[in-house]
């Protein structure tokens, strides 16, 4: 991890104005990306390529908090935030460059460009379908497929590509797969629930951005079919756009009922399916202590 910490800062160094705006943003992240890769791949990792899926995630985010019209990220302003949405386009092009430059210079072979390629394309059509429908509440098969798309896939593919760096058998290469879809789908329920009961000061963003930005997830999905206020909550979606106060109400409207717990206990789930073939890797440990980190996490 030292090491890609090192390579992350050389690879926005070559620019003192891309250094400039991304500098605050890298140092900020919590690695799980480069971190399930490493472990997956055992001591086969090579540093470039684990940079590059820290490097793609950080370009989803400058490109997410444009479309959310996001404020803070990683508990400081957001590129779009200060320096306005037209350069977060290019500095999330820049990122995603960034880390094609050393996928290309890494020689990973045809397989691993292609797993990338996928990979970015799975991001883009999550986060397309999901602008397509803002402020329409999603069937829970729309958000499965969505949340799969935009979060799971990707931890899956630095679980898979750990596997395949390490030329592991298809068993257990699957096996870490589906290790990591399941726990991107428990990471991205816990992120839809911290949205609305997290802490700033941990999260790092401000609480209700999914609901302003007209974001319908699993909480308020769950709270609809069970609030004796529902209408209520139906009319502030219905609305097109959120207020402070809104949020404040859905707050409470979640809270009375059971759509924290019903999130969680789905959380769980997964969670206990990411862990249910695991292989019995070095790495075991670890990938098991990642899973109860994601079903605790506060920030
Ligand atoms: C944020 O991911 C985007 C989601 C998939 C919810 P992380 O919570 O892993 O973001 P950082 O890298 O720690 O900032
Ligand atoms: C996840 O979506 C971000 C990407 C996959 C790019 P969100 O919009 O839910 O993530 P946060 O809450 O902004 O981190
Ligand atoms: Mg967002
Ligand atoms: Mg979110």
């Amino acid at each position: 991890m030292r090491e890609l910490e090192k390579c992350l800062a050389q690879s926005i160094s070559e620019d003192s104005f891309i250094k400039k705006i991304c500098a605050p943003l890298i140092s900020g992240g919590k690695r799980l990306r480069p971190l399930l890769f490493f472990l997956c791949s055992g001591k086969a990792a090579p540093v470039p390529l684990a940079t590059a899926l820290e490097l793609i995630h950080t370009a989803s985010l400058v490109h997410d908090d444009i479309l959310d019209c996001a404020k803070k990220r990683r508990g400081v302003a957001t590129i779009n935030a200060t320096y306005g949405a037209q350069i977060a386009v290019l500095v999330g092009d820049y990122l995603f460059a960034k880390a094609f430059q050393l996928v290309a210079e890494g020689n990973y072979g045809s397989k691993v460009s292609e797993i990338l390629s996928r990979l970015v394309k799975n991001l883009c059509i999550g986060e397309i379908m999901q602008d397509r429908a803002l402020f329409a509440v999603p069937t829970l098969s729309e958000y499965y497929t969505r949340i799969n798309l935009k979060t799971a896939f990707f931890l899956s593919t630095c679980c898979r590509l750990g596997a395949i760096v390490a030329e592991s058998d298809e068993d257990e290469t699957e096996n870490l797969a589906a290790y990591g879809e399941n726990l991107g789908l428990a990471f991205q329920i816990v992120d839809d629930l911290l949205d609305f009961f997290g802490e700033e000061n941990l999260t790092g963003k401000i609480l209700g951005g999914d609901l302003k930005s007209g974001v319908i997830t699993l909480p308020v999905i769950r709270a609809l079919s069970q609030s004796r206020d529902a209408e209520t909550l139906k009319k502030i979606i219905a609305q097109g756009s959120v207020s402070g106060e809104d949020v404040q109400t859905t707050i409470k409207i979640i809270s009375a009922t059971d759509a924290a717990a019903y999130c969680k206990t789905r959380a769980e789930a997964h969670i206990d399916c990411a862990l249910i073939n695991l292989p019995d890797c070095p790495a075991r440990f670890a990938l098991e202590q990642i899973a109860s980190f994601v079903i605790n996490r506060r920030r």
